[in-house]
């Protein structure tokens, strides 16, 4: 890491009880359906291997891989799936895995592009949102922290496709970024 950063915004301790909490939630909302945990990458892949773990009740996994158009930290809206489920999801309870909900578009899109292969239900489990930012009313089901109108990375979320293996949340310092 060429970047030195500063106090954690949320700590590993910190996401450890919460996702602990969220997986407790979560089973016993999904006990006993036919349950499919959708991770979106790359942004979930930390958190959606924590999460899972502390679902204890089957279920299958897949993914999603999404890449958004537009500059690197602001998101355009307009989003592009580059890889496609592989689980059929029609009749299943489906829950979709997000890094960050921010102006709620990607979640939005997500939400009806799956709903299009006729799950019993599709409902969203976002680590983080950032509802200042939010342009779309998007029911959030599961939301891990809140958290203000500020750029993070780590633990997942990257800038410019680094800092992903940041072991735990930084606020990015744009000064001197080039956006
Ligand atoms: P939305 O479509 O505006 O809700 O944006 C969702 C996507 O924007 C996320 O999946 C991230 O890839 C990206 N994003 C938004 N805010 C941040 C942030 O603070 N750090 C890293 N990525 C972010
Ligand atoms: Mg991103």
């Amino acid at each position: 890491m060429e970047r030195i950063f500063g106090r954690p915004i949320v700590t590993q301790e910190e996401m450890r009880a919460r996702i602990k909490e969220l997986g407790k939630q979560i089973a016993a909302d999904y006990a006993g359906k036919d349950f499919v945990l959708v991770g979106v990458l790359k942004g979930a892949y930390a958190f959606y291997a924590d999460l899972a773990r502390a679902i204890r009740i089957p279920m299958r996994v897949d993914f999603l891989i999404v890449t958004s158009y537009g500059s690197q930290s602001k998101t355009s809206g307009r989003v592009k799936v580059v890889t496609e489920l592989t689980e059929d999801i029609r009749g299943k309870d489906v829950l979709l895995v997000e890094d960050i909900v921010d102006s709620g578009l990607t979640a939005r899109y997500l939400i009806k592009k799956l709903a299009k292969q006729k799950p019993k239900s599709v409902k969203i489990c976002t680590l983080l949102s950032k509802p200042e930012r939010r342009t779309i009313d998007v029911p959030l089901d599961y939301v891990g922290f809140k958290i203000p109108n500020k750029y993070v990375v780590g633990y997942g979320l990257d800038y410019q496709q680094k800092y992903r293996n940041l072991p735990y949340l930084a606020v990015l310092d744009m000064e001197g970024e080039q956006e």
